[in-house]
């Protein structure tokens, strides 16, 4: 069942994170959602712009719809991730999306905030939810790609300000996590000080973390024992992401771990099995493997065994 962020979030807030993870394929959609009805979490599928043109937009849409009645006891969103306005404007028209991420966050302040609002009139006249950014990620996305000294925390004293005027139902955050595999050279972490300081100012209203997958050390290794070069990659700690649910952070975006699965799985496959000229094989291994790794990230999310509880509230 296709709901809006606005119906997780107000299960989720202050007590567990809903996982929101990104898919390009059919296999990804199946991974997702074999682990999410396993660990009986709601979750949050995300579609990237160039996820939306690595096919075709309408090809991720079926698998989402046939997803959907293969798996009827599932409660989730479908989510643009990092929209631009035309972007958002596409989706917001085709019906499809239950929610959008409005990411002008490389504007000037007072220009994310109108373009944001422009968004919001034209999502929320037909009943769907809108994400913001303010402050700028570190890392690479697919249409903005942003150097380390570009990167700043959200400014706290802004938010109350940026979500009145913007209209926007959620607000991702810059709290010192960055997009891809390469997130912190040495101890850096989550600004939980700026968190809690944005969850007093915006009390009961949902946050969002992006760039907060954990690049498993043993995936890395095994990655790079199979012939991968990824030297240096870093993620979030996991058993932080619990902590900063209970401070507000609703919705915790995850796309670069299953992308590691996916390469894991892949080299391991052709290196374990050179003969192998077949795609179904890894296929059916990265399927079960990102299941695997749905389920763990769930329960680190405390989203696992949700579901029952959240359906009692639509
Ligand atoms: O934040 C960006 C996501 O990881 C999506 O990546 O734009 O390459 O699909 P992508
Ligand atoms: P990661 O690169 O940490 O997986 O972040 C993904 C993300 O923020 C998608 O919007
Ligand atoms: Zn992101």
């Amino acid at each position: 069942m296709i709901v809006t962020t606005k119906d997780l979030f107000k299960h989720a807030y202050g007590k567990y994170a809903v996982g929101a993870y990104n898919i390009n394929n059919a296999e990804q959609a199946m991974g997702l959602f074999r682990g999410c009805i396993e660990s009986k979490s709601p979750f949050i599928i995300q579609i990237s712009k160039g996820a939306r043109s690595y096919t075709d937009k309408r090809m991720l849409e079926a698998i989402i719809r046939a997803a959907d009645q293969i798996f009827p006891d599932a409660i989730f969103a479908v989510h643009l991730d990092h929209g631009d306005e035309a972007a958002c404007m596409d989706c917001i028209s085709s019906g499809f999306y239950s929610s959008i991420m409005i990411d002008a966050s490389h504007e000037s302040y007072e220009k994310n905030i109108e373009i944001t609002h422009r968004v919001a009139l034209a999502a929320h006249a037909k009943g769907i939810v809108v994400e913001a950014e303010l402050g700028q990620l570190g890392g690479v996305e697919e249409h903005v790609s942003v150097s380390e000294d570009k990167a700043h925390l959200t400014d706290p004293n802004q938010a109350r300000d940026f979500v009145t005027r913007s209209g926007c139902d959620s607000l991702a955050c810059a709290i010192g996590t960055s997009h891809g595999a390469f997130k912190f050279s040495g101890s850096q972490g989550i600004h939980f000080d700026v968190l809690e300081k944005i969850k007093n100012l915006l009390p009961g209203f949902p946050l969002v973390m992006h760039g907060s997958s954990s690049v498993p050390q043993d995936e890395v290794a095994r990655i790079n024992a199979a012939g991968g070069v990824l030297k240096g990659a870093k993620g979030v700690d996991e058993n932080q992401l619990l902590k900063a649910a209970k401070l507000g952070v609703c919705k915790i975006n995850i796309d670069t771990d299953g992308r590691l699965v996916w390469c894991r799985v892949h080299r391991e496959e052709f290196k374990t099995h050179p003969e192998n000229f077949d795609l179904r094989p890894p296929g059916k291994v990265f399927m079960a493997e990102y299941a695997k790794y749905i389920v763990h990230k769930n329960t680190m999310l405390g989203s696992n065994n949700q579901l029952d509880d959240l359906r009692k509230t639509l």
